[in-house]
């Protein structure tokens, strides 16, 4: 038998698709053990001002299909300050929710262990955030829906560049990972793929692309991390123009932004987050807290927060290799 009768689900950060499956989960997980489940508005701004709801197994209906969060989310700045977390405690005592299950990315689960140390009320953290960038989970919910969004964007432009024989950058999200843009890159069979993973100078990218415009003297496709370390597509864009030898070359930027993170979640993002929610509860019940859950190799993992971020998640070099062979 559980100790917990009451806990707190809330989702942080940037949105992700899936988010909902996993309160779904949550919710329904939770009423399965006679919880009763209190979802906190707006991640930590919501828990700092006592802006919460009680979740029942209809709140939670036909909300697994859809993007975005019913919780609503923010980045919190208070939260960040002593102050904003005795504040957010405090009103977790007056409601009194024993556990919190965190759903978000670094700066969600950073914050939850902060949290933990200095209020011990036990948090496990889910993986929810388009950039992949967690280590404890070979995915994280939204990456998926994300690189599909991207992908489908990139045969649009594919239609464009083609027909008028141009080179397009598209920039995609990641924050300062690259995981989208390698797997959209590779899926949407870009012609080079840039990723801060990867150091790679200005002047080589400039010789590849001369070497690959000549060689299908039609259109390419760079897909460009938006954090790789020779800036954007608009700053490699500006590069690239103050060069002469690109005078020729009928030149395109595209930032897929925002469009990434909305959308109905894929098939496999609902099922793993599906699956992360109601590991989260069942990881709390049983005396867990200050970890993450992920799905490694297809199991279920546990991993301490502090190593969800201090550690790197390997990029996968064979895919690197992939954009390299196939472009
Ligand atoms: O972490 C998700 C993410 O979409 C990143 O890929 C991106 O850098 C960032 O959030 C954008 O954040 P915001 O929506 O707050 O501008």
């Amino acid at each position: 038998m559980s100790s917990f009768k009451k806990i707190g689900v809330f989702t942080s950060g940037g949105d992700a698709p899936g988010m909902n499956a996993c309160v779904r989960a949550v919710v329904r997980g939770a009423i399965k053990h006679d919880l009763k489940v209190i979802g906190i508005l707006r991640g930590y701004s919501g828990m700092i001002d006592g802006d919460m709801v009680e979740l029942d197994d209809q709140s939670v209906s036909n909300i697994l299909q859809t993007g975005g969060t019913i919780l609503k989310s923010s980045r919190s700045g208070r939260f960040m300050t002593e102050e904003g977390r005795r504040a957010a405690a405090r009103q977790l005592r007056k409601e009194r929710i024993d556990g919190l299950i965190a759903i978000g990315g670094d700066g969600t689960l950073k914050g939850a262990a902060i949290f933990y140390e200095e209020h011990e009320i036990p948090t496990v953290g889910c993986p929810g955030t388009i950039d992949n960038d967690l280590y404890g989970t070979d995915e994280t919910i939204g990456f998926d829906t994300a690189v599909n969004t991207a992908i489908q964007n990139i045969d649009r432009i594919r239609d464009t560049a083609d027909a008028h024989d141009r080179l397009f950058l598209v920039e995609v999200m990641g924050r300062d990972a690259g995981y989208i843009a390698l797997h959209s890159g590779l899926g949407g069979g870009a012609e080079l793929v840039l990723i801060p993973e990867t150091l790679t100078e200005m002047d080589e990218v400039k010789r590849r692309i001369h070497k690959l415009m000549s060689a299908h003297a039609r259109s390419s496709i760079v897909v460009v991390a938006e954090g790789d370390e020779l800036g954007g597509a608009s700053e490699i864009a500006s590069a690239m123009r103050e060069d002469d030898s690109f005078s020729n070359i009928d030149l395109r930027v595209c930032i897929l932004g925002h469009i990434q993170r909305g959308g109905a979640p894929t098939a496999r993002d609902r099922i793993l987050a599906s699956r992360l929610g109601v590991a989260a509860v069942d990881a709390l019940i049983e005396g867990h807290a200050n970890v993450m859950v992920g799905v490694v190799n297809n199991e279920i993992k546990l991993t301490p927060s502090k190593n969800v971020w201090s550690r790197k998640k390997a990029i996968n070099n064979e895919l690197i290799r992939l954009t390299e062979i196939l472009h």
